[in-house]
């Protein structure tokens, strides 16, 4: 049964489908089936991330309405056929579908997916509370400013939480922030926030750069995919240390 992992924010803007796009690919370079599913509605990142707008051919409410099978929507992010994103609509919203459709469409995914990993907007947002209504756990992107953390912690308090596992993931960490900026160490900021650290992605030029030009598997051939393998095996249970050197 696969696991639906929610990736969250508090604040817009910190790679929450940068972080969807590329744990994706991590996972199913260690041979876990993995859907992404992109619920940003109205924006449809997850396809530019991948290059793969022209393969649209259908959308998450298609499915949902029954316009179309899921695998036409499926659109396949690597040769071997073991990454997938399911795009969301750019012209339509969510609210035309019920919380429990979607839910059920998750739930389904769970017999073919080892992984469903859901791109959200920044909460508060629709996509946001649908994922959460259908996740049994979530990961919340942040980055070291204060807005960030502090809005990551408020969302955290939220009952949506109460039935979910949360950790959370510190990304575009710089150690000059630490050094320079005196802005508090990635582990006093999941204390802070009250979760697990699941890991620290650092500032990248190569995620910058290969995310413009949608090209997201080619960043992680470069120096971040040691960070994104990493919080793939925790996710899977291995016992992996937190480093600032990754
Ligand atoms: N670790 C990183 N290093 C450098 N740039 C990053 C990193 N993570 C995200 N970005 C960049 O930040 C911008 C916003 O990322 P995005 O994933 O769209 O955020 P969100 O989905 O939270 O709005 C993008 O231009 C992306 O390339
Ligand atoms: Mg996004």
């Amino acid at each position: 049964m696969g696991e639906i992992l929610a990736v969250v924010s508090g604040k817009g803007g910190t790679g929450v489908s940068t972080v969807t796009a590329a744990l994706g690919y991590a996972l199913s370079s260690r041979g876990q089936k993995t859907l992404l599913l992109d619920l940003n509605f109205r924006k449809c990142d997850l396809p530019v991330l991948f290059g793969a707008e022209e393969k649209i051919a259908w959308h998450l409410l298609d499915v949902i309405e029954g316009n179309c099978r899921i695998i036409q929507a499926m659109i396949p992010c690597r040769k071997d056929e073991m990454l997938y994103l399911l795009p969301s609509s750019a012209a339509r919203d969510l609210r035309l579908i019920q919380k429990s459709s979607f839910v059920k469409l998750a739930e389904l995914f769970r017999s073919s997916f080892d992984f469903i990993l859901l791109d959200t907007p920044s909460w508060p947002s629709e996509g946001f509370s649908y994922a959460l209504q259908a996740a049994d756990s979530a990961v919340a992107v942040t980055d070291s400013t204060l807005l960030s953390r502090r809005n990551t912690e408020r969302m955290l308090l939220l009952p949506e939480f109460d039935s979910v596992r949360a950790s959370m993931i510190l990304n575009r960490f710089e150690r000059k922030f630490l050094r320079d900026e005196g802005l508090p160490a990635p582990e006093d900021i999941a204390r802070a926030i009250g979760v697990p650290l699941l890991g620290i992605i650092p500032e990248s030029t190569d995620i910058l750069l290969f995310s413009e030009q949608g090209n997201i598997p080619e960043a992680l051939k470069k120096s971040p995919a040691k960070c994104f393998d990493r919080i793939a095996g925790r996710l899977l249970g291995e016992d992996i240390p937190i480093s600032l050197k990754q």
